[in-house]
């Protein structure tokens, strides 16, 4: 299993390879849509040793801070959702086919609710779909477009009452390999909503076959 991940994840370096991905790719919100809808899932770090670290460092952060809810953006197919501690939850994420996948698998949990919604079509300023954490998880670094980028990290931030939990890649690589684009967020956030603070960052140890880090920001005010 491992050599065939790392025969793939080779392959998947390739310049051919990454070449014709880049000019067959149809957009973020298109790539994900179709790839559940082929069957495919979240990807290797949703599910294993990976899921697991990522569910301990949300689910201790959640405990400790005594978080009352949580707003998934991007919650994918439910496979790390399964590993959740939280009291009351509402995922969102711009596939319909992710989002019935897991409205079926926690379809007798009273305690979280599901939205397939169009990044373009949504405005919240009332904060009907505020928590008072907000939540995401190796989604921005899948996104391509420079304004479906600036679109998702103004909706994170207006998600959160308290406090915004990232796992992602801060080291900028400003260049689309594939479906990916990895970009400094940190800075966005600095330069965007200097209300917020980094309160703590978590890298994945050794044994987790991880790109992504934990950051929890918190609001100043607090
Ligand atoms: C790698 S998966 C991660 C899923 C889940 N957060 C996890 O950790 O298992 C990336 C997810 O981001 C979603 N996504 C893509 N564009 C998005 C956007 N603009 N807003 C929210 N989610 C998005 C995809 O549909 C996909 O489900």
């Amino acid at each position: 299993m491992s050599s065939l991940r790392s025969v793939l994840s080779t392959l998947s370096k390739n310049p051919l390879v990454l070449q014709v991905r880049k000019r067959t790719f149809k957009g973020t919100t298109t790539y994900w849509e179709d790839r559940y809808a082929k069957g495919g899932t979240s990807g290797a770090g949703s599910y294993g040793r990976e899921a697991e670290w990522k569910a301990e460092i949300v689910n201790d952060w959640v405990a400790e801070l005594g978080v009352t809810s949580v707003v998934d953006l991007g919650c994918g197919d439910g496979n790390q959702l399964g590993l959740a501690k939280y009291p009351r939850y509402l995922g969102l994420d711009p596939s319909a086919t992710a989002v019935r996948l897991c409205m079926e698998r926690f379809r007798d949990d009273p305690t979280k609710s599901f939205i397939a919604y169009d990044p373009s079509a949504l405005a919240d300023p009332a904060g009907w779909l505020r928590g008072d954490l907000a939540l995401s998880m190796e989604v921005i670094f899948h996104l391509v477009e420079d304004a479906l980028f600036e679109n998702y990290m103004t909706r994170v931030f207006e998600s959160a009452e308290r406090y915004v939990i990232i796992c992602s890649n801060a080291t900028v690589d400003d260049e689309q390999v594939s479906h990916e684009r990895h970009r400094d967020f940190t800075k966005w956030v600095e330069e965007n909503r200097p209300e917020w603070v980094l309160d703590r960052r978590v890298d994945p140890p050794s044994d987790v076959n991880l790109q992504s880090s934990f950051f929890l920001y918190k609001k100043k005010d607090l």
